[in-house]
């Protein structure tokens, strides 16, 4: 069967150009024809040039390409839609954080990226402080993931609460439902502010333990303000403490909230 391009190149050239050479093409595998060629008609009518016959590695990579741009924009659209993030965080990546005493938590996060094994999964659980760039190496792990061809969402887990909550109130399960699903189907789901919802037990506790227990055996990052002692609170809080450690690598960072320090720095150049 002739490919289009062929039969174009067919049309635009003159048929009985001189063979000068026939080889196997690496890349398509075709017997590729090295033909001397007189063009027709164009403005290098009458012209000679050297052609080539049946090789097609150039339509696979606009095919290649094509299904790349297609598989980008399919992960694109499973962040955007499952995400709940804060505005603030939609920009942050690794290229923008700035360097502080936070370099070794910016180096243990990109090399999460770099070791990322759907086989060999492992977790990652930020504890520390309050503004100290938890959330945003997060995000930032999980964009450089989708890159990398990963599906990745990043869930603030109160948001996540308020928003089962509020599907519940309608009386409507399909946003729960849909977001659950998208949650437990990606390869590697963020769990951002753990326990900042204030609640330590009850309803929405158990669906947090429930949530999260549904990802074992799946990479998650888990982020949280709160100490050891403070999950251990309630019975339902150490369960869920107890899954995040789970194959985890913690990661410390307690220090200045980082707006704060923007602030007092830019306070400090106005004097
Ligand atoms: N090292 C940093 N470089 C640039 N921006 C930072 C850095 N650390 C924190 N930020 C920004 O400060 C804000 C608070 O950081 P965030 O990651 O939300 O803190 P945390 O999750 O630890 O409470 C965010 O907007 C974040 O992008
Ligand atoms: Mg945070
Ligand atoms: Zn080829």
């Amino acid at each position: 069967m002739n490919h289009i391009s062929q039969v174009i190149s067919n049309m635009t050239t003159d048929f009985n150009g001189k063979v000068i050479k026939k080889y196997l093409c690496e890349g398509c595998g075709n017997e590729v024809t090295v033909l001397r060629m007189k063009m027709l008609f164009g403005p290098k009518k009458g012209e000679w040039f050297e052609g080539k016959r049946g090789c097609e590695c150039e339509v696979y990579e606009i095919v290649r390409k094509e299904q790349e741009q297609a598989k980008t924009a399919r992960l694109k659209r499973i962040f955007d839609e499952n995400s709940l993030i804060n505005e603030s965080l939609k920009q942050a990546t690794f290229e923008n954080f700035e360097p502080n005493e936070f370099g070794q938590a910016l180096q243990k996060a990109k090399q999460f990226v770099e070791e990322f094994d759907l086989r060999n999964p492992k977790n990652l659980f930020f504890q520390g402080s309050f503004g100290t760039g938890k959330s945003h190496l997060s995000v930032s792990i999980a964009k450089a993931l989708q890159e990398k061809g990963f599906a990745t969402i990043f869930i603030s887990t109160p948001k996540l609460l308020t928003k089962i909550r509020n599907t519940y109130n309608k009386n409507s399960e399909l946003g729960e439902e849909k977001i659950i699903n998208a949650i437990a189907e990606a390869d590697l789901v963020v769990f951002d502010d753990i326990g900042a919802e204030g609640e330590y037990s009850g309803w929405s506790v158990q669906k947090l333990f429930e949530v999260i227990d549904q990802r074992a055996g799946k990479p998650n990052i888990y982020t949280t303000n709160l100490t050891s002692a403070e999950f251990e609170a309630t019975k339902d809080m150490q369960r869920i403490f107890s899954r995040m450690m789970m194959n985890s690598e913690p990661i410390i960072m307690n220090g200045t909230d980082y707006r704060k320090r923007q602030f007092l720095k830019g306070a400090k150049e106005n004097v």
